[in-house]
């Protein structure tokens, strides 16, 4: 069973029972894969033709809702919808489906779904679109969750993105980029050491909502090692776009996160 929990609810209710809506057709063909006499074939099939039709026309209404608002974040949303149709359309070129290779497809779906949901649609509706900002990133005592270790990492989290983001916006420093892709890797490796130290802490204390915390860490860390270092290589004016875009998205996640999740902890 693939759990639709509340934490992948984002308050917009047409957005969150048609996310529901995708679970259910995912558990709806894992029981049916477990059926005695099962066809894997045709039951994958099915599925994938359903969720294909039905997952368009979902990416549909909430680009169309994005639009609306002006959400900063539609181009990404547009881009991640993009690939999972170009990953269904290939799985549906795939006909012989055994159990095994057919409860993975579901189990890589179901990824999808939480990461995309938890990393990317929980942000829809709450940012106001902005130029890429130009000055720093602050940690504001709006943000304190009231435990000194938590507080000290979300703290050091501003420091490093503060840092990549001075350096690329410096257009003085020549030959800058090895530097950042240094300070990226040390701000995912800090991002995964945090996350780590705030679940041990959430474990010490029999946190109730550990589990979602851990969802959502997970689909940002996910996010974190999509960004392609390699493309960074050849500076130019996008490229300094394109970071600055990644710096906004980090940093617009980290504070509706802590606003909303890691406060709860405190
Ligand atoms: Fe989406
Ligand atoms: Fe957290
Ligand atoms: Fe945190």
């Amino acid at each position: 069973m693939y759990q639709f929990t509340n934490d992948c609810l984002i308050g917009i209710p047409e957005i969150d029972s048609e996310h529901e809506h995708l679970f259910n057709l995912l558990n709806k063909t894992d029981e049916a894969l477990h059926a005695v006499d099962a066809d894997i074939s045709a039951i994958t099939g099915r599925l994938l033709n359903e969720l294909y039709e039905y997952a368009i026309n979902h990416f549909a209404h909430e680009e169309a809702y994005m639009l609306s608002i002006d959400d900063p974040e539609l181009n990404r949303q547009i881009a991640e919808h993009e690939a999972f149709r170009d990953k269904v359309t290939s799985a549906m070129a795939a006909s012989d489906f055994t159990l095994d290779t057919a409860l993975d497809l579901l189990t890589f779906l179901a990824k999808w779904l939480y990461r995309h949901i938890l990393g990317s649609d929980i942000l829809i509706g709450k940012f106001k679109k902005d130029a890429p900002s130009t000055e720093a990133y602050v940690f504001s005592s709006e943000y304190l969750t009231g435990i000194d270790l938590i507080d000290d990492e979300h703290r050091q989290l501003f420091a490093l993105v503060n840092e990549v983001h001075s350096l690329v916006n410096d257009d003085l420093i020549f030959d800058k980029y090895d530097e950042i892709i240094r300070i990226l890797t040390e701000l995912r490796n800090y991002t995964e050491m945090h996350f780590h130290d705030e679940e041990s802490y959430m474990e010490q204390i029999n946190y109730a909502d550990l589990d979602a915390q851990r969802r959502a860490h997970n689909a940002f860390i996910e996010k974190l090692v999509d960004i392609n270092f390699e493309e960074l290589e050849n500076l130019d004016n996008n490229q300094q776009e394109y970071l600055q875009d990644v710096l906004d998205f980090l940093v617009k996640w980290l504070v509706n996160h802590i606003l909303k999740m890691d406060k709860l902890i405190g």
